[in-house]
């Protein structure tokens, strides 16, 4: 299968193309950056490409995608490409910096939703997945009012993608991600492990199409501190 990942020059994302490259699929990695430390060992992978492209540009990714159509159709698309930008300091809220946010988390991943879809449409078949967050169920970081907004937004859209499109062979699918971490840690996943799940949910004929909350431990104690009152989840739980 062919796969575009955006975010692949990332933690998650970088895990995420060795999975699929070790699963014998074709992907196509985008990143902000030119080159990323984290690919190099895979240039020589024939099965791989890599671009650059700033996915909160409108423009750039549609150019960047009519480059990529021309040798490379995907089947899955999974939406890693994210950033939590602060936007409260002592002053008060930075409107500024809750737009990027949205930029990158929603806007981003809908600039390659419009042109992708009737190609899907078309076949009957194909899969966009996105990586949203845990924090839309409570945030947990201070200082950030718009990430875990952009990705609630994210949810929101999805599930009206999906239930627009049910029935049509086009998936909308959400990971609602808890910690990444590198190495195993009390609380969240590692970003191989949480690569690997992700890999395994995302199957063109069978993955069922809804949202996923991994890992589901994180999901159940975070359920729980989203009951906790206001005063003692900012005193004890929010960081
Ligand atoms: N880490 C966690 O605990 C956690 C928890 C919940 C959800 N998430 C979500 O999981 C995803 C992966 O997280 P991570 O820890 O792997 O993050 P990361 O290492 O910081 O990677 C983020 C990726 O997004 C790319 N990116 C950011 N802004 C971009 C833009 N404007 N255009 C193109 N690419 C852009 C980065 O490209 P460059 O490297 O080239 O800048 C990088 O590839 C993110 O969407 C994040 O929001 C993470």
């Amino acid at each position: 299968m062919n796969v575009l990942i955006t975010g692949a020059s990332g933690k998650l994302g970088s895990e995420l193309v060795k999975t699929f490259l070790k699963r014998g699929d074709r992907v196509y990695g985008i990143g902000r950056k030119a080159g990323a430390e984290n690919l190099a060992s895979m240039a020589g992978n024939a099965n791989f490409k890599y671009t650059a492209c700033d996915v909160a540009s409108w423009q750039e990714s549609g150019e960047t995608l009519k480059i990529i159509m021309k040798d490379f159709i995907p089947d899955i698309v999974l939406f890693c490409a994210g950033q939590a930008f602060d936007d409260i300091d002592a002053q008060g809220i930075k409107v500024a910096k809750t737009i990027e946010n949205f930029d990158v988390n929603l806007f981003g991943i809908l600039y390659w939703i419009e042109p992708l879809l009737p190609v899907f449409l078309k076949r009957g078949r194909g899969v966009f997945a996105c990586v949203s967050s845990m924090s839309v169920f409570k945030e947990n970081h201070a200082r950030r009012i718009g990430y875990s907004a952009s990705r609630a937004a994210l949810n929101k859209l999805f599930e009206n993608l999906r239930l627009e499109y049910l029935g049509s062979g086009v998936k909308f699918i959400v990971f609602n991600m808890g910690r990444m971490t590198d190495l195993k840690a009390a609380l969240g996943i590692t970003y191989v492990h949480a690569a690997r799940k992700i890999a395994n949910i995302v199957n063109l004929e069978s993955v069922p199409n809804k949202t996923y909350n991994i890992p589901l431990s994180q999901y159940v104690a975070t359920r729980i501190t989203a009951l906790v009152p206001d005063a003692w989840y900012v005193r004890f739980i929010r960081k």
